[in-house]
């Protein structure tokens, strides 16, 4: 068991920052045929109430990738475990995910439905590790930047553990006992 060391972000800063990037969405994409798709599992929780702060009707579909690598780093080989289902074609593309690390995997993903023919593919993340980044993607709704550390919570998870802590929490690693 890994212990929890301390809140790095609050029940009430997740809540503001995700109203607030709801709020730029709904803006961007007022008129427009908009599929929101969350990469599993790290992005449900925050899909969840994304979602739900979009004024107008929005489609949603998941989808479930894995990189070759330890559970904390990433290679940069994408494998899809699980795709969407929804046609894509010619419509707006906002992926949804729980963070932005190296940037490989949302690097792959941007190019796997730019390829797909949609009609523009944008990046929504709730939390993003710039010290960490590889690839030079741009996030176009970025909610919180974090020092790089291992966290878990809001769907984070160590070991398919504490997904379900409302709040972002650093977490001790093997590394630094
Ligand atoms: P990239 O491709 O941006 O990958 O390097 C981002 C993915 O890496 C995982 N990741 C973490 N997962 N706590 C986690 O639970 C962390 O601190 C962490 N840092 C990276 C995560 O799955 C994310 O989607
Ligand atoms: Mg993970």
């Amino acid at each position: 068991m890994k212990e929890l060391r301390k809140v790095l972000v609050s029940r009430a800063q997740l809540e503001s920052r995700v109203k607030e990037l709801g709020a730029a969405i709904s803006r961007d994409y007022e008129g427009k045929e908009l599929v929101l798709i969350g990469i599993l599992k790290g992005a449900a929780v925050f899909m969840a109430d994304l979602m739900r702060e979009i004024s107008f009707p929005v489609a949603i579909d998941y989808m479930s990738v894995s990189s070759y690598g330890s559970s904390s780093t990433t290679s940069g080989v994408i494998t899809i475990k699980q795709d969407i289902n929804t046609d894509i074609r010619g419509k707006h593309v906002l992926l949804v995910e729980d963070l932005i690390d190296t940037g490989l995997t949302l690097q792959h993903l941007g190019q796997l439905f730019a390829l797909r023919e949609a009609a523009s593919v944008s990046i929504c993340t709730i939390l993003s590790k710039p010290s960490r980044r590889l690839a030079d993607i741009p996030i176009d709704y970025c909610g919180i930047e974090i020092p790089d550390e291992f966290v878990v919570g809001y769907g984070l998870d160590y070991a398919e553990q504490y997904r379900n802590l409302p709040e972002v929490w650093i977490v001790e690693t093997e590394e630094q006992q």
